[in-house]
């Protein structure tokens, strides 16, 4: 997506060969604007697939994800990370190894929000080894909604999460997919 390669030109910034820093208009401030554009990409290209729901995971996907809502007259709902003792509902969970940050952590989702009637889009902000996107998967899969389209903001096409999510049968679609950052340049893959 044209407009949003340019957002990562303008306002991207690459700390080191492995991460690229969109706090501007992502994952900080937010641009309402493109994510107006941001949702209007994904209507256009998952189109054909009949949506009832839209799924994410808090909280950078939130915001791309709750115009698409608005957009395509369907309720989103976020998994939640680390749940509070609060959360007493019943719940589908699941354990997830972040090799960026080092760590593991669990997301849930309400059985009272997803279950087998639902035709899922799923949609994250970035996708870098997949991880995320696996264990909302399997999440997903425990609940026996079907899943009817993976959508990520920016691929980071270097790390392997592409791989991973195409080898249990779904493809990926990708708004901007960044083939390095290498010496701090930005490349997109074709
Ligand atoms: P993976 O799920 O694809 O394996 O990703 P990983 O564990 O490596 O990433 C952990 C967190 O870091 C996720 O956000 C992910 O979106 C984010 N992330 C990974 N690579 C980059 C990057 O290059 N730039 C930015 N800006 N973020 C990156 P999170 O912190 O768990 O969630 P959120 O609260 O930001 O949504
Ligand atoms: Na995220
Ligand atoms: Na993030």
């Amino acid at each position: 997506m044209k407009l949003l390669e340019e957002y990562i030109r303008t306002y991207g910034e690459v700390p080191n060969d492995d991460v690229l820093k969109v706090d501007a208009f992502l994952n900080h401030q937010i641009d309402t604007r493109l994510m107006m554009q941001l949702a209007e990409d994904f209507k256009e290209h998952f189109k054909d697939q009949k949506i009832t729901k839209i799924v994410t995971i808090e909280t950078s996907g939130i915001a791309p994800c709750v115009f698409l809502g608005y957009l395509l007259h369907v309720p989103v709902v976020y998994m939640k990370k680390n749940p509070s003792k609060i959360m007493t509902d019943d719940c589908y969970h699941t354990n997830i190894h972040s090799f960026t940050k080092d760590r593991d952590y669990e997301i849930v989702i309400s059985k009272k929000y997803i279950s087998s009637e639902d035709n899922v889009l799923f949609i994250d902000d970035f996708m870098a080894n997949g991880e995320a996107c696996l264990g909302a998967i399997r999440v997903l899969k425990e609940a026996q909604a079907t899943i009817c389209g993976i959508g990520i903001v920016i691929e980071k096409a270097f790390q392997s999460g592409r791989k991973q999510v195409q080898a249990l049968g779904y493809d990926v679609y990708a708004q901007a997919r960044i083939a390095s950052l290498k010496n701090g340049t930005i490349v997109f893959a074709e």
